[in-house]
């Protein structure tokens, strides 16, 4: 097959010489071999326009044209793929962005973490239980895409008929998305019908609270008076697109959708716009960046705070040798206590070596807490926290933040303590429904909106005042 990647050995298949980091083992090769075929004759799940698209939107947003919102499970489940779940999903990613169009100004590029976010890195390969007074150990849990949640031998062994069990609910999901998206939700329209309740927490001052209000009416009024001109406004802000986005973990799985297109250059990766690379499968040597080097796609690299400044910069000349606008979004998440120490050196080299790319913030994953009954949470302050730090590392050293990725869902779960809707840790238990990572619940992610736009619209001046040579 014809290979234009400007690596001239890379091939959708080369990774498999590559360690890899986080593999799963199947210990069934022929069943593997059936579903990788089945996957690669089965039709792709986006197109090549689609991810051009994206790109070409990520190249703004790298400019401050655009801001990017990335947002959605930590661990999508098969069993999730229902009509409620989705429809709320997407239904809050589009309220925040509705929210962030109008604080910043300027155009929100939506990505969701769905359609195929069902692979999961987990630090212990294996976890072991208390299973009627002695010690059971079994394979963990990785993510439907590999094996299932239930704590039992047949439940836990990988099984790669899941990939394509996967790539169908992936299909459903995106399927209903594009239908919902090009439908149009009325409701969006209408801010003051939205649940603003948070509005009423004792935590947020007067001034922050009439701020939230006004916003809203603004929102509600400039929404109402486009309604009024009869232009297509409203429909092109609540339709407009909608692009999707999930960890390459599963280089099986990616690979087997990974191919070229007619009169394109190169190989498209066709399971989903935007795949990212793991904190934990990011090695320059490794497989998932042996792969990830030669598709086309706009791509993510999670950066945690351990990442040596050299060690970024190397990974963006190789997945980016040719500096295309758009294509490497650099995915902080340091965790809010390391923001200070960790990020500036790394954004200052990358910088310095003239590398372009797309700086986003996830100020999920370094704030991981752990209760003393066990519970795994993140506390909405260190969330903020992270945020607002990340925001002044980019104002001093004149670099833009131009993205925010979030774990968060449309339901009401109590997964996150703190946010104006009040969840703390003796409400953990109510309704804890992730199997992987605690998100944002409906009333934190709208209320994280409000406090995005308020943080990121702070006027140039008041940003070039904290502007100093680090
Ligand atoms: C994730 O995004 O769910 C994840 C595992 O993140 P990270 O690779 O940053 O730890
Ligand atoms: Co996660």
């Amino acid at each position: 097959m014809k290979n234009d990647s400007p690596h001239s050995d890379w091939s959708p298949d080369s990774w498999r010489k590559a360690p890899q980091a986080h593999a799963v083992h199947y210990d069934d090769p022929a069943a593997l071999a059936v579903a990788e075929k089945q996957l690669r004759d089965l039709p792709p799940l986006v197109t090549s326009w689609e991810i051009e698209r994206l790109r070409n939107f990520l190249a703004e947003a790298q400019e401050g044209k655009r801001f990017v919102l990335q947002g959605g499970d930590c661990a999508e489940t098969l069993a999730d793929c229902r009509s409620s779940t989705i429809t709320s999903k997407l239904k809050i990613l589009l309220q925040m962005s509705l929210v962030m169009v109008h604080g910043l100004k300027k155009p929100v590029v939506r990505i969701g973490r769905f359609a195929g976010q069902y692979a999961k890195p987990r630090s212990n390969p294996i976890e072991t239980r208390d299973v009627a007074g002695s010690k059971v150990s079994l394979p963990s849990y990785f993510g439907d895409l590999f094996n299932s949640a239930d704590f039992t031998p047949e439940a836990r062994r990988p099984d790669p008929n899941l990939m394509v069990r996967g790539y169908k609910h992936a299909a459903l999901t995106l399927n209903f998305i594009r239908a919902l998206v090009d439908g149009g939700f009325a409701d969006l329209h209408h801010p003051e019908y939205w649940d603003l309740s948070f509005f009423h927490h004792a935590s947020l001052s007067d001034q922050v609270r009439a701020e939230y209000r006004r916003m809203t009416e603004n929102l509600a009024d400039g929404l109402r008076f486009m309604e009024a001109l009869g232009e297509k406004a409203v429909d092109d802000l609540t339709r407009v697109e909608f692009f999707t986005s999930h960890e390459g973990l599963s280089l099986e799985y990616e690979s087997a959708q990974t191919r070229t297109v007619p009169r394109r250059d190169g190989h498209y990766n066709l399971a989903t716009h935007m795949p990212w690379i793991g904190e934990r499968t990011r090695a320059l040597t490794g497989a998932h960046v042996e792969f990830f080097k030669g598709i086309r796609n706009p791509i993510g690299v999670k950066i945690g705070p351990k990442a040596a400044p050299a060690d970024v910069v190397a990974l963006c000349n190789h997945l980016n040798p040719t500096d295309i606008p758009g294509r490497l979004s650099l995915i902080c998440r340091m965790g809010a206590p390391n923001v200070a120490a960790a990020l500036p050196p790394i954004v200052k080299a990358v910088h310095e070596a003239g590398k372009r790319v797309l700086w986003m913030c996830d100020p999920m994953h370094g704030n991981q807490i752990t209760t003393a009954s066990g519970i795994k949470t993140r506390s909405f302050d260190a969330i903020c926290s992270e945020i607002d730090q990340t925001c002044s590392v980019h104002a001093q050293l004149g670099t833009i933040l131009g993205g925010v990725h979030f774990e968060l869902t449309g339901e009401d779960v109590t997964e996150c303590i703190g946010g104006g809707s009040g969840v703390t840790e003796a409400d953990l238990s109510t309704n804890y429904a992730s199997l992987c990572d605690p998100r944002l619940n409906y009333q934190q992610a709208l209320e994280m909106a409000f406090l995005l736009s308020r943080r990121l619209s702070k006027r140039p001046d008041s940003q070039a005042a904290e502007k100093k040579t680090l």
